[in-house]
């Protein structure tokens, strides 16, 4: 029977790997044989849907397999059915024929989104060398990232949002060549960020409700990022001038709550493809930069929640796609032209707990007063001391998964 047979040769695999545990070596002499083993099981039984277990499957077999002893809790049962040799029949888990090598079938896709699961990375998951996309969104997963992950050249999509790692930022995923979506937010990582983040070909960089703190690194390099999300973290400092390396590309800048404090740079105007800007919730002070109004995508504009001051300007107010400015909460004391009456304009506006001298809902004279007696001088005030500390290098120490819970027989070897 198909069964009995498949079920033995899951035993002579699981023998083969209990016997020779301790090499990869021996893993692919484990795979070499499974796979012969495989082929002979075809010839018999024809029903048997099974891909031949080739050696890329096989890694992949460990490595899932190595990564479900380290489940302790999945009340959805996704992991259930991570039995025997047909990895591309586990739930969650996508197959595909190789890049490189259209007869091969590979695992190409790992999603377990939602799933609820208990438990952490282990180094195995290098052997994952085939992925391209990695989605653990909204999981327990805790601990830090194995730095074998650097093996996983083909990674195009990193989400492990919603869990519970933690440590410095996971510079392992610089290493990744073709990674374009990294999402890490909701999390518990720490720290500085590489200055490095930013000369990769990221598309979208998803680091908001972590506890990232210094500033946000000011040796920005020619990034490509469209959409950056930094919101709800602790960095500090100024909004660097060189933000303006993203001109080519970005169309969402979102800072809400990230302690930013200082003056907004001229240079955030010239990022000419900006459809959204939210700096709500820092401590920014001084005015709105005049080059704003060069934005001509801009749709939605916060900078609610600061210590701005001095007039809002006409030509921001004027641009083609604004349709929604939020600047309450800051101590404005004077609208431009048109921005008195943005209703006329159909955009959504607050302008609430500001020193607006004609507008309801302001701010106390005696309130306005004391912020305003003390102008602000956007030359005098640099950015300098953030900059040095935002560009502090991850020691390498740092990235070595030292504290981890070690309980896979199967050791993969330290990667070079
Ligand atoms: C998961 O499996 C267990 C045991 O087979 C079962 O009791 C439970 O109801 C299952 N949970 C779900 C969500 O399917
Ligand atoms: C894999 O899934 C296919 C389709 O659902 C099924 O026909 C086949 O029997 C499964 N193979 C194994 C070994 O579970
Ligand atoms: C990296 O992938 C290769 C196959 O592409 C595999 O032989 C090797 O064991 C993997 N390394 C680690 C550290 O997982
Ligand atoms: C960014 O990349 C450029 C060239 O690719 C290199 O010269 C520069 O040192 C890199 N910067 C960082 C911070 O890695
Ligand atoms: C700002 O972020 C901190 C964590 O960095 C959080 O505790 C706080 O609730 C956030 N504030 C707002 C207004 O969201
Ligand atoms: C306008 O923006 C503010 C701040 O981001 C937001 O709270 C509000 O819901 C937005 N209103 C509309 C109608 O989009
Ligand atoms: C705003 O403009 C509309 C028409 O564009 C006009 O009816 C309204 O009176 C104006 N409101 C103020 C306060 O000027």
């Amino acid at each position: 029977m198909a069964s009995v047979s498949s079920t033995s040769f899951v035993t002579c695999v699981l023998f083969l790997l209990l016997l020779h545990s301790s090499s990869i070596f021996h893993n692919l002499c484990a795979a070499k044989h499974g796979a012969a083993t495989n082929r002979h099981n075809r010839h018999h039984h024809h029903h048997t849907q099974n891909p031949p277990l080739n050696p890329r499957l096989y890694r992949a077999f460990l490595a899932l397999q190595a990564w479900k002893r380290v489940i302790y809790s999945d009340p959805r049962n996704f992991t259930q059915n991570w039995v025997g040799p047909s990895v591309c029949n586990y739930s969650g888990v996508y197959c595909t024929r190789a890049l490189d090598d259209t007869k091969v079938t590979v695992v190409a896709g790992i999603d377990l989104n939602f799933g609820d699961i208990a438990g952490f990375l282990p180094n195995e998951l290098g052997l994952l060398s085939d992925l391209a996309l990695l989605h653990l969104n909204s999981n327990r997963f805790c601990g830090i990232l194995p730095m074998s992950l650097s093996n996983l050249t083909l990674l195009y999509e990193l989400d492990l949002s919603n869990n519970r790692f933690v440590g410095s930022f996971p510079s392992v995923v610089l290493s990744l060549p073709t990674l374009h979506y990294l999402d890490i937010r909701y999390n518990e990582f720490e720290g500085p960020l590489p200055p490095q983040l930013f000369n990769k070909t990221f598309d979208a960089i998803f680091l908001n409700n972590n506890r990232f703190t210094s500033s946000i690194p000011a040796s920005l390099g020619q990034s490509s990022a469209s959409v950056i999300v930094f919101a709800n973290n602790k960095f500090g400092g100024c909004l660097p001038e060189s933000i303006v390396n993203f001109a080519d590309t970005l169309e969402e800048l979102v800072l809400i709550n990230t302690s930013l404090s200082g003056c907004l740079p001229q240079q955030v105007g010239f990022l000419y493809k900006l459809r959204v800007l939210d700096v709500s919730f820092n401590k920014l002070v001084g005015p709105i930069p005049y080059s704003l109004a060069g934005l001509s995508h801009l749709e939605q504009l916060n900078l609610g929640h600061n210590m701005l001051s001095g007039a809002v300007p006409m030509g921001v107010c004027e641009l083609p796609n604004l349709n929604n400015f939020t600047f309450s909460y800051n101590f404005f004391c004077e609208e431009e032209g048109i921005c008195q009456n943005l209703t006329s304009k159909n955009i959504v506006f607050d302008d609430r707990r500001n020193c607006l001298p004609e507008k309801p809902l302001q701010r106390s004279p005696k309130e306005c007063n004391a912020v305003l007696e003390h102008p602000v001088d956007c030359f005098e005030l640099c950015c300098v001391g953030g900059v040095s500390s935002g560009s502090v290098a991850i020691p390498p120490a740092a990235l070595t998964p030292i504290g981890m819970p070690v309980s896979s027989p199967i050791t993969a070897p330290p990667y070079p």
